[in-house]
């Protein structure tokens, strides 16, 4: 199981005052330093947290693997097509979210998808679709072209009890699998922490998650490479 680290709140941090520290290129340096297989950002529409010269400076230093999450926008694919991150994440983006909100609708935007992922491949720059784990959802991210399905952890997260939490963890395994089935690459994300991470430990067919806020919420007390080491030994890595 691999750690991707989302370092958008590195750059929330920074724009709290609007100056140049915390650098979200040094969070991910440090990052790779300690374990995190791929750094995550998302350039939002209203550049609320990663900025434009952000992903630039991103590109420059990453060198595990640079997923780029982004809306389905002209303006994004010109922006990533030129900046050529190893990989891209299409998510829904509504202006007055907190965080991204369920996954990308993909019935609703099957027919232009499969147009917009074209360039990506030509390029080749992989495309992963964040979905609800969902057997049609995932069956039409693999028509449209896309070579990773993300699944939406979101609902999981927010579960309070045992059961509850084993149920959607029921969902989620049998939509990795059927994922893997059609030779899609599973990844798995949103508001996993360090109470409800482990055991995706144990689901052979989800290859990393990506984790954003809880790891950097920890790093404000122990710092950033103690939270990501601890997450890695979470996932049953060595840390
Ligand atoms: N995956 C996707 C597609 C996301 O949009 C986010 C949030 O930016 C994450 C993973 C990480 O979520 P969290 O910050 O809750 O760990």
């Amino acid at each position: 199981m691999r750690l991707a680290v989302n370092i958008d709140h590195i750059a929330t941090l920074r724009n709290a005052r609007n100056e140049y520290d915390p650098d979200p290129a040094e969070a991910a340096l440090l990052a790779e330093k300690s374990g995190a297989a791929g750094i995550v950002c998302h350039l939002r529409e209203d550049r609320r947290h990663i900025r434009d010269l952000d992903l630039q400076r991103l590109r420059q230093v990453v060198t595990t693997k640079l997923d780029l999450e982004m809306a389905m926008t002209e303006e994004m694919q010109a922006i990533a097509l030129r900046t050529k991150p190893e990989l891209v994440t299409l998510v829904p983006e509504n202006r007055e979210e907190l965080t991204t909100e369920g996954g990308f609708n993909i019935t609703r935007h099957f027919n232009a998808l499969t147009e917009y992922i074209k360039p990506f491949r030509d390029a080749s720059i992989a495309v992963s679709i964040f979905i609800e784990p969902d057997e049609r959802a995932i069956e039409l991210a693999g028509k449209a072209g896309a070579d990773i399905v993300e699944l939406h952890t979101g609902i999981y997260s927010l579960k309070e009890t045992d059961q509850e939490r084993e149920k959607e963890l029921k969902k989620i395994r049998h939509a990795a699998r059927f994922a893997r089935s059609l030779n899609l690459e599973v990844v798995a994300g949103h508001g996993l922490n360090y109470k409800n991470s482990a055991p995706f430990a144990a689901i052979e067919e989800i290859e990393e998650v990506s984790i954003g806020h809880a790891i950097i919420a920890r790093a404000a007390f122990t710092g950033l490479e103690s939270a990501i080491r601890e997450m890695i030994k979470l996932l049953g890595g060595e840390g």
